[in-house]
C-alpha cells in the first residue's frame, strides 16, 4: 500500500494570528509521519503558513486559483502568484465552489490545467449529492466529473494530480460515508481513470476520501484498499485531531 496523503482544508477559517497558532502547534505533532501532510489555508494565511513550515514536513496549499496568468479578473488569484510564495498544492473544484460559486467541470479543467502548467499540484474534488446517489446516478455523475474535468489532462500531468472523492452529503454534515461506501466509490472512480490512462497510472493515482473524516473514523477509512488519504475540513482546524488522523495509518 502507498503512504497516505493527508490534507487539511481550512476553508474560510483562521485569521493570520490563529493560523500562526495552529501551524505552530501542528508542526511537532506530525513531524514523525511517513505520510504526506498538507494544509490548504485561506489566501491571507499562505505567507504565514509557508514561512512557519519551512524546513518541516508540512506542505502548504491554497484553496483555488484562476486559469489566467494575470488580467482583469477581480477577486481571483493566478497560479504563479501561489508558486512565487512557495505554495505547492491547490484545491480545485471543491463542492462548495461548485455549489456556491458556479464552478463547473469545464472551469475545473481550466483551473487544473493552469495549476499544473505553473508547477502546482492540484487536489481535484469530485463527488455526488445525496439526490444523485439515491436516484441511482452516482456512477454517472462521477464518470462525468472525471471525463469532463480531466478532458485535456495528459498522463504525464495526471502524475502530479491528487483526486479527492468527497460525497457532498458527507461534507460538514457529520455523516461519513461508511468505509465500504467510500472504498467502492473510489474503486469506481479509479476504474474510470483506468479506461483513459491505463491500469498502471490509475493505480498510481492518489485518490483521497473527504467528508466528515475525523480522529475517530480515519483509521477505518484509511485502512481500506483504495483510499489513499483524506481531505479533512472541520477536524483539520484542531491540531491534535488533525495529527491523530495523520498518524492513523
Ligand atoms: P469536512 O469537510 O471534513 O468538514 O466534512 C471536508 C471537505 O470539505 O473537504
Amino acid at each position: 500500500m502507498k503512504n497516505k496523503i493527508i490534507a487539511g482544508n481550512w476553508k474560510m477559517n483562521k485569521n493570520r494570528i490563529e493560523a500562526e497558532q495552529l501551524v505552530t502547534e501542528l508542526i511537532p505533532l506530525v513531524k514523525d509521519t511517513k505520510n504526506t501532510v498538507i494544509i490548504c489555508v485561506p489566501f491571507t494565511d499562505l505567507c504565514t503558513a509557508v514561512k512557519l513550515t519551512k524546513g518541516t514536513n508540512i506542505h502548504v496549499g491554497a484553496q483555488n486559483c484562476h486559469w489566467k496568468e494575470s488580467g482583469a479578473f477581480t477577486g481571483e488569484i493566478a497560479p504563479s502568484m501561489l508558486t512565487e510564495l512557495g505554495v505547492e498544492y491547490v484545491v480545485i473544484g471543491h463542492s462548495e465552489r461548485r455549489t456556491y460559486f458556479g464552478e463547473t467541470d469545464q472551469t475545473v479543467l481550466l483551473r487544473t490545467k493552469a495549476a499544473l502548467a505553473a508547477g502546482l499540484k492540484p487536489i481535484v474534488c469530485i463527488g455526488e449529492t445525496l439526490d444523485e446517489r439515491n436516484s441511482g446516478n452516482m456512477e454517472n455523475v462521477l464518470r462525468r466529473q472525471v471525463v469532463e474535468g480531466f478532458k485535456d489532462i495528459t498522463a504525464e500531468e495526471l502524475a502530479n494530480v491528487v483526486v479527492a472523492y468527497e460525497p457532498v452529503w458527507a461534507i460538514g454534515t457529520g455523516v461519513t460515508a461508511t468505509d465500504e461506501q467510500a472504498n467502492d466509490a473510489i474503486k469506481f472512480v479509479r476504474s474510470v481513470f483506468a479506461e483513459k490512462y491505463g491500469k498502471k497510472a490509475a493505480n498510481a493515482l492518489y485518490i483521497q476520501y473527504g467528508g466528515s473524516m475525523n480522529d475517530g473514523n480515519a483509521k477505518g477509512l484509511l485502512a481500506m484498499s483504495d483510499i489513499d488519504g483524506g481531505l479533512i475540513g472541520g477536524a483539520s482546524l484542531v491540531a491534535t485531531k488533525f495529527a491523530t488522523i495523520v498518524h492513523s495509518k
